[in-house]
């Protein structure tokens, strides 16, 4: 595909941003060139628009001017002296001179000075050929160093190589404050400070401390800043300066971040974040800038495996061989027990063409719709609940839309750890003046940091997020501040009188939730009235708001706030559902529930059924599949007995661990398509080596439903990309699928899918990225949802009424357990689990109050016993006030912590979403690991056993 350059070259830098979008034009000469920019562009950058590239070292365009080097002078007709063209603005008529004896001159000088400083290391040093140093001290024209180099210097400074991603190397310095400023104004973590004055000037981490110590996450935005080898990658300071690029895009969270894979050959030297990505905009996270190494990591599995029985030795076979076996067992399976006995998981980590293939084996193939995907576990009463009121499932805005909101509201989620981007954009926005109300039980980082703190911090208890929406509504009707008129003209009004005479109903009073909830009354008030006032008010939200019993209901107290507030179909305001994975969006839309076909369009209906059957040339079934938690019980029961998972790691991911792997063992034939032996391959008896995001095209979409392009950097290292071999399945099985490239199945999704008919792989190259809905109404997408009507015509209130959970505190099991991510690791963690992000969180900890550590004679470090109605397990204490009292935290990144051993079966009324966030608990000083993990250890030892002697036959342990 296009998107693959040839050669490196660096992405332009223009110096300074591009100003407010404006439609009044300016013309000024340039060196004797009429050029006209937008009102508002510096000198420096309608120069770099028009070509003209005055030497700069401390602008660049993705940070704010700062004017301290002295480099981009300029002459300008009327103005004294020589102005600094990058904090000077354009001006109509002005006339600039870039480039003559006195400014040379003047530059020179400069530079000089920079230099008689600077290490005389070019030919050795890291970033030779992609140094800003380096290339001005070319572009100015400098010839020699009057000053010598005796004099004071910081030649000698120490490295600070704490960081596993990056070195500071502080003689190489010039101080020019552009990694301070990338810091706050483009991560907003104000982790560095220049320190000192005149000489003694020094950019220090935190306290002067090592960076690995200081504030610092990680994201590589000073790295990328610096115009020096200050501060370089350790990709690059090993492999040296790449050699070509391609744009793709991260394979981690649902932000969906673009980046350039810089290769050499068909190795990464790094990634950079593309500053024309539409979600990213030239930033990212520790995550996606650094942490890609686990795609070549020695755990790679690059053979097919198979094997009769989970507790016999893998055997190493070839693709033909291990496609014949596999499709044998599943015919073999189907005729002793049923067509029905077999079924598949998609993955919301893989590629859209991917899931769309597999929910298509297993329906034209396997000839049944016992398909269904990872977003069951996480956000599959989103789709529910915004199909049900706003009439589509997915979120209404762009990210960019967060910079015109005046309020926004996040409930049950923690950008700054698990959308980390998405959390920058947001906090840029804060600090302009943008109010914050935080609904959680923790207070997550955004509640206070720096220039940031939440005006409202609603902390409610676990499992009672719908009465607390329903109060904040309840205030805003009782008080008077609804939308009149949007509600009149777009939403259904008997539906809303409805809804209405419901949540005046005195019990949903935040005077009467209080109790419950434990939000005091007027802090749901106040919360209230700043929500109802914004004039743009956004809601983001997560998992702490799905993976709940009420959490359908919750999704539609949400709609319902938007629409009775009119925050809906104009930028600033929304719904929007921060998804967990890279593709949970595109996983949802690829019909991979039981129930729909891609573009959520249900089984039952015959028309979508006959569009579907007639391309695939089969008859489809009309009855919905099994979900995830029915196979795991019908496999439990003795009728299920063959599953085929690609991507997902059910055994570590899904609630109640003994439940999964009881229903995994009761499999006859377990197909495991993946990267690594993860902990449901274990369970395994087919093992099919999967390609990771740099082995494979294909498209993900992310959590404002924008397609983005993942390009194919490197070979697959087990030879086929994983639609292949979903592909090669297929055909051993019998049902022909012939697709060349991904770009086929995309062609194929676009002609049966509505929201998709304009999307092709060349409109992805030529425009970046695409939000769907994408046809003949809006041919370049669709940004914001639901602008004049809603999708589904009137907005439809539904009534929501709040129902505690069964998973109620006993004096047997008297704490809350809710669980969360964690910034540096990713969902189960196979992934960063394999890189040196590891550095910030080797195992999961339990999070309890002091307070109740105290009563149970717990101290931080101690090894606490954690005990449910399902399970036990044994984590590390650390003592926090971030959660209230009766409340303990986890995270889930490490399969040894066994979280899931701990959460129940309880799930969503509509959805079967499990209850991940509330799960009643003991907490208990111990000094041994649970029976459940000392059982782990063993089964893992052996299951590494069985591969060791499968990849290694001819040795003895
Ligand atoms: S580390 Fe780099 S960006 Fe920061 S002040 Fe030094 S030269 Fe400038
Ligand atoms: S890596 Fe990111 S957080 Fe750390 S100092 Fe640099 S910009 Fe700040
Ligand atoms: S993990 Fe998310 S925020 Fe981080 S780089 Fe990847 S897509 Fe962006
Ligand atoms: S680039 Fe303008 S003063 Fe440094």
């Amino acid at each position: 595909m296009s998107a693959v350059f040839d050669s490196y070259e660096r992405a332009k830098d223009f110096g300074t941003p591009a100003p407010a979008p404006s439609t009044k034009q300016i013309t000024l000469t340039i060196d004797g060139v009429e050029v006209t920019v937008a009102e508002g562009t510096t000198v420096l950058r309608a120069a770099a628009e028009n070509g003209i590239n005055i030497p700069k070292l401390c602008a660049t365009d993705s940070l704010e001017p700062f004017g301290s080097c002295r480099l981009c002078l300029v002459e300008i007709e009327g103005m004294k002296g020589l102005p600094a063209s990058c904090t000077t603005e354009a001006k109509h008529g002005m006339k600039v001179t870039t480039q003559n004896a006195k400014v040379a001159k003047t530059r020179r000088n400069v530079m000089e000075l920079y230099i008689s400083d600077h290490p005389l290391d070019c030919l050795t040093c890291p970033t030779n050929g992609d140094c800003e140093l380096q290339d001005m001290a070319g572009a100015v024209g400098l010839r020699e160093v009057r000053y010598g180099y005796a004099g004071d210097n910081h030649l000698s400074e120490k490295k600070d190589t704490s960081n596993p991603y990056f070195t500071f190397d502080p003689s190489k310095c010039i101080v020019c404050s552009r990694c301070v400023r990338a810091c706050e104004e483009v991560q907003g973590t104000f982790a560095l400070t220049i320190q000192g004055r005149g000489f003694e000037s020094k950019v220090s981490p935190s306290q002067n401390q090592p960076f690995l110590d200081s504030e610092c996450v990680s994201c590589g935005a000073c790295v990328q800043a610096c115009p020096t080898a200050t501060l370089s990658e350790n990709g690059l300071i090993e492999q040296g300066v790449p050699e070509h690029t391609a744009i793709t895009t991260c394979a981690y969270c649902g932000v969906g971040c673009s980046f350039r894979a810089e290769m050499k050959g068909q190795e990464v030297v790094r990634m950079v974040p593309n500053k024309d990505g539409h979600a990213n905009h030239g930033h990212s996270c520790v995550k996606g800038r650094f942490a890609f190494g686990y795609a070549t990591h020695k755990d790679r599995i690059k053979k097919p495996l198979i094997r009769e029985t989970i507790h016999e030795p893998w055997r190493e076979v070839s693709w033909e061989e291990a496609f014949k076996f596999t499709a044998d067992k599943i015919r073999g399976i189907q005729k002793k027990y049923g067509k029905d006995s077999v079924g598949g998981i998609t993955s919301s980590r893989c590629t859209n063409e991917e899931t769309y293939l597999v929910q298509k084996l297993v329906r034209a193939a396997f000839g049944n719709n016992n398909v269904d995907t990872c977003a069951r576990v996480c956000h599959s009463p989103t789709g529910f609940g915004l199909k049900a009121t706003l009439g589509e499932s997915a979120g209404t805005q762009a990210f960019d839309s967060v910079h015109k909101s005046d309020v926004i509201m996040v409930i049950g989620a923690n950008p700054t750890d698990a959308h980390p981007v998405f959390a920058s954009h947001m906090k840029h926005r804060l600090r302009e003046g943008a109010k914050l109300i935080v609904v959680d039980p923790r207070a997550i980082d955004l509640v206070r940091s720096p220039h940031v703190e939440a005006q409202f911090h609603l902390a409610l208890r676990p499992s009672t997020n719908v009465a607390v929406v329903n109060a904040i509504t309840h205030v805003i009707l009782s008080e008077g501040l609804e939308a009149k008129e949007f509600i009149k003209e777009r939403c259904e009004p008997e539906a809303y009188k409805a809804w209405r005479d419901f949540i005046l109903d005195p019990q949903n009073s935040p005077e009467n939730t209080e109790k419950e909830t434990g939000v005091p009354a007027e802090e749901i008030r106040g919360a209230a009235r700043l929500f109802a006032k914004g004039p743009n008010s956004a809601i983001y939200y997560g998992l702490g708001v799905s993976e709940h019993s009420q959490g359908s209901t919750t999704v539609m107290a949400i709609a319902n706030l938007a629409m009775c507030t009119g925050n809906i179909g104009r930028e600033g305001v929304g719904v929007n559902p921060l998804r967990g994975q890279n593709n949970v969006q595109g996983s949802c839309d690829m019909g991979s529930f039981p129930h729909e076909l891609p573009g959520y369009r249900h089984v039952s209906d015959p028309n979508v059924r006959a569009l579907f059957g007639k391309e695939w040339g089969v008859e489809l079934e009309s009855d919905p599949g099994l979900r995830i938690p029915n196979m795991f019980d019908a496999a439990v029961a003795g009728q299920f007995k063959a599953l085929y998972v690609q991507g997902e790691d059910v055994a570590q991911s899904d609630p109640d661990t003994h439940h999964v792997t009881k229903a995994l063992s009761s499999l006859e034939c377990m197909i495991v398509q993946d990267l690594f032996l993860n902990e449901t391959a274990k369970f395994a008896t087919v093992f099919l080596p999967g390609s990771s995001f740099l082995e494979k095209n294909g498209t993900f979409t992310n959590a404002e439903r924008r397609i983005s392009p993942v390009r194919k950097v490197m070979e697959p290292l087990a030879g086929l990309e994983d639609w292949e071999v979903t592909q090669e399945l297929a055909k051993a099985l019998g049902y022909p699928m012939n697709y060349k490239h991904p770009s086929e199945i995309m062609d194929e999704i676009a002609r049966l899918t509505p929201t998709f008919t304009g999307v092709s792989y060349e409109k992805l190259d030529r425009l970046g990225s695409i939000q769907w809905p994408c046809n003949d109404k809006a041919e370049e997408g669709t940004p914001t949802m639901h602008i004049g009507e809603f999708v589904r015509g009137k907005g439809l209130f539904r009534v929501t009424p709040y129902v505690a959970t069964d998973e109620v505190t006993t004096r047997m099991f008297p704490l809350l357990l809710t669980t969360g991510r964690i910034l540096s690791q990713y969902n189960v963690g196979a992934q960063t689990r394999r890189t040196e992000n590891s550095k910030w969180h080797d195992e999961d900890v339990l999070e309890i109050h002091p307070h109740d550590a105290e009563q149970r004679g717990i101290e931080a470090g101690d090894w606490v016993g954690l005990k449910s109605r399902a399970g036990e397990t044994v984590l590390r204490a650390v003592l926090s006030e971030r959660i209230q009292p009766g409340v303990v935290y986890t995270t889930f990144h490490h399969p040894f912590s066994g979280a899931n051993v701990v959460t129940t079966d309880n799930s969503d009324w509509a959805t079967n979403c499990p209850e991940y966030k509330v799960t009643a608990v003991q907490a208990y000083k111990v000094t041994q690991m649970s029976d459940w993990q000392k059982e782990f250890a063993k089964f893992t030892d052996e299951q590494l056993e069985h591969l060791r002697r499968a990849r290694e036959p001819n040795t003895v342990s």
